[in-house]
């Protein structure tokens, strides 16, 4: 064994048996267990690439459950990796709209329109080639060159490190640990049916290696797994302790015309929520509105009345605390933003956080 190699870390041994006989007793779990996902290709049968792409860079930070309608809708309407990439970016954030982290969806676009343009259209199948295209990562490099094309890539989401780390008994905390992590996992990765494998061990995180209460009784590794041997498992991966989130504080301006029609803008290209639109609403920052201040920012000339209560949203570095002021606005053409008709709201690539704003107003304001 060369010295540095993954097996040389000073970690407990998962298991009496060798990394091939875990790596089919995975396979053989899976063959039985797996979950019907609409991305997954039916048992013999190969994945299409455009999909396990599509499905994947969906699935960064949103769970499979919130996926699964918006996967289908985008098939439906873009069958092809060609198709998406003729779709106008507006069509493509749209249809997102509600998934979240929308740098995602603009680079989505971007990478239909790489890989259409590449040789045949098709994605490449090496996995530092694919890491080359926009929005795509180490993980789902990984994932597509295994699941799409049977490469015996490493693959690690949050699941599997919980399962590696339960595995090996890896008590030092996440994120330092990730590459330890990712070498222990690399020696169990094998080389027949990698994406099957990269797949089974996600769901054996989602199912079974639960981060709470562990169901290790029917766990196909239960044997071998070093944390429970140790009575350790429910403890493990150790999370190093994040600073709490800061909150910021905002407020939107529910401007409304005298036919009904909404104002609302678009945001700037670069930044959070890129490009999406938005209801107008002051610079959001640490310390609270005194809603006199707020005006300066207001897009219209006219009386506010502040809306009881507050919209709430969490995003990954803060939480954002919105008030909404409604007004109408007297001299519209003045307004700065686009008017909107209050039908046509849903057709608009409004995030989240702006849905809520709307949903706030039309409950409040009326
Ligand atoms: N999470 C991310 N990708 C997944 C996949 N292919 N199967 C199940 N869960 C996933």
């Amino acid at each position: 064994m060369p010295a540095g190699s993954p097996s040389a870390l000073a970690v407990p041994s998962p298991a009496l048996v060798s990394s091939g006989a875990l790596s089919q007793s995975l396979l053989a779990w899976y063959d039985r267990h797996a979950r019907k996902l609409p991305w997954r290709a039916p048992p013999g049968r190969v994945a299409d690439p455009y999909q396990v792409w599509l499905s994947e860079v969906m699935l960064q930070q949103t769970t499979v459950a919130a996926v699964g309608p918006y996967f289908r809708a985008f098939l439906d309407r873009w069958p092809t990796v060609a198709s998406l990439a003729a779709a106008p970016l507006d069509a493509v954030l749209v249809a997102w709209a509600g998934l979240g982290y929308y740098a995602r969806a603009r680079n989505l676009h971007r990478c239909a329109g790489a890989v259409a343009g590449l040789p045949g259209g098709r994605f490449p199948e090496d996995e530092d080639a694919l890491r080359a295209l926009p929005g795509i990562g180490d993980y789902t490099a990984a994932a597509i060159a295994a699941i799409a094309f049977g490469r015996p890539a490493v693959v690690m989401d949050g699941n599997i490190e919980r399962v590696i780390a339960r595995l090996f008994a890896v008590a030092e905390p996440l994120p330092g640990v990730k590459p330890k992590l990712k070498a222990l996992a690399a020696t169990l990765t094998p080389s027949h049916r990698p994406g099957d494998y990269a797949q089974a061990a996600m769901d054996l995180g989602a199912t079974i290696c639960t981060p709470k209460k562990p169901a290790c009784a029917i766990c196909p590794w239960t044997g071998s797994c070093a944390a429970r041997r140790l009575g350790i498992a429910d403890s493990l991966p150790a999370k190093a302790t994040k600073p709490p989130r800061p909150t910021r504080h905002g407020v939107a301006f529910w401007t409304l015309r005298k036919d009904g029609a909404v104002l609302v803008r678009r945001r700037p290209e670069e930044g959070l929520l890129g490009g999406m639109m938005e209801i107008p609403s002051t610079v959001w920052r640490g310390q609270p509105w005194e809603i006199g201040e707020a005006l300066s920012a207001a897009p219209a000339a006219t009386e506010w009345r502040p809306l009881p209560g507050l919209v709430t949203h969490g995003f990954t570095h803060f939480h954002l605390e919105l008030t909404v002021v409604a007004g109408r606005a007297g001299r519209p053409e003045l307004a700065k933003g686009l008017w909107c008709p209050l039908d046509g709201l849903g057709d608009q690539a409004l995030p989240t956080v702006m849905r809520k704003v709307v949903r706030h107003a039309l409950a409040k304001a009326y």
